[in-house]
């Protein structure tokens, strides 16, 4: 009885569960394509505005996905009132229309649908707060999306400072550069700003890495390129943590460097230091008289962290299935958002904020 009760339980959980993705940009193209190589998930909705429609279908065609709806963005409340939906995929921008992405997230837990939302949940951490309340109230995950959490290097170095290799720690640099291709004036007047749209990612790493919250905080930066200046924002920011142990922590943001996309890792400890440098596109090298020359970096996160993004959907679809509990969690996202938020006052006053 014991084993049958066991076995129908686990056949549940392999049981396909069906998904919607609102928002088919740039991240939530990378995730239907995770998705569609799942033999655990049906991708049952895709939802965005009308003019994107084209787009989708032709994914829909390219991937032979069957019985998928595309959907526009007014549709949402229908795709959610499918007793046959299990979880949604939240990828549209936090200024969204008609709706932002809280709105949705909240609309879609009181469904009770479990949700996926790419960070950040939005820029108010009260209304972030409110979110997990809702999620704990109906019983339902909501995982936000720190995908370099799941990079594999950074997952090796987070397990191995957990496992005491470094001894204490002394100071983590966190460097993210990348190319200025695809960022655009609306683009930049949607994102909410350099820390809470690009640092929040380095803000969540340096958090989990060293497992302790920092107590003081300041922000630099500056833009010369004249689009960020009119959209209020940098291309270049700095950000200095001190947290209670005495650790001091360095981040690096920058919008606009001509070599691709930079993401460079550095803790160093009493016994040692880790470090993640950029792999190389491929394994080719240039010897001659000059040196040695090494191929390209990649040019945009997608394809560097693309692997990171699957795992992190597959963390999404354990936890639904309830065969892991979520990683990424509410209390750790809450204190990010206010995070972002301290680093942002920092920014706009220059001046030091202390964190309580
Ligand atoms: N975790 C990561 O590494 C990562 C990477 C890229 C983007 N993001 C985040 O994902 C979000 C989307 O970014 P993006 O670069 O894909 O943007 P994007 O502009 O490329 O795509 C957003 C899509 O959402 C659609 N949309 C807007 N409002 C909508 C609504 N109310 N309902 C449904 N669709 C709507 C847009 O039409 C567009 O197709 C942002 O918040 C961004 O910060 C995260």
């Amino acid at each position: 009885m014991v084993i049958w009760s066991h076995l129908s339980c686990n056949l549940k959980a392999m049981e396909r569960k069906n998904i919607g993705i609102i928002g088919i940009g740039r991240i939530g193209e990378v995730h239907l394509c995770h998705l569609v190589q799942s033999a655990q998930v049906n991708v049952t909705y895709l939802v965005d505005i009308e003019p994107v429609h084209g787009k989708i279908r032709n994914l829909v065609k390219q991937y032979g996905l069957q019985n998928v709806k595309v959907i526009n963005t007014e549709e949402v409340t229908h795709m959610l009132s499918d007793k046959l939906l299990d979880a949604v995929l939240i990828c549209s921008p936090v200024f969204g229309k008609p709706h932002k992405k809280s709105e949705l997230v909240k609309f879609a837990l009181q469904a009770g649908k479990h949700v996926f939302c790419e960070k950040p949940v939005d820029l108010d951490p009260s209304v972030v707060e409110e979110c997990y309340k809702l999620a704990e109230d109906h019983r339902k995950t909501l995982q936000c999306g720190f995908d370099k959490r799941f990079d594999i290097s950074i997952r090796k170095m987070y397990d191995k400072i957990k496992a005491g290799d470094l001894g204490e720690l002394r100071m983590i640099k966190l460097v993210a550069r990348e190319l200025p291709a695809w960022i655009n004036a609306d683009y930049l007047k949607s994102s909410g700003g350099i820390v809470v749209d690009s640092a929040i990612h380095e803000l969540d790493l340096i958090c989990w890495l060293s497992g302790e919250r920092p107590e003081s905080a300041v922000c630099f930066g500056h833009a010369k390129n004249p689009m960020f200046k009119e959209c209020n924002d940098v291309e270049c920011a700095m950000i200095m943590l001190k947290f209670p142990s005495g650790l001091v922590g360095y981040i690096e943001n920058v919008r606009g460097v001509p070599y691709g996309y930079d993401q460079r890792f550095e803790v160093l400890g009493e016994k040692g230091m880790l470090c993640i440098e950029n792999p190389s596109t491929t394994h080719l090298q240039l010897w001659n008289e000059d040196g040695r020359l090494l191929d390209t970096i990649e040019q945009n996160g997608l394809p560097r962290y693309y692997e990171a993004y699957r795992m992190e959907k597959q963390h999404f679809i354990d936890v639904i299935n309830g065969q892991a509990s979520c990683e990424v969690l509410p209390d750790e996202v809450i204190f990010n958002s206010k995070l972002t938020q301290y680093c942002t006052k920092s920014l706009r006053t220059g001046t030091i904020v202390n964190i309580p």
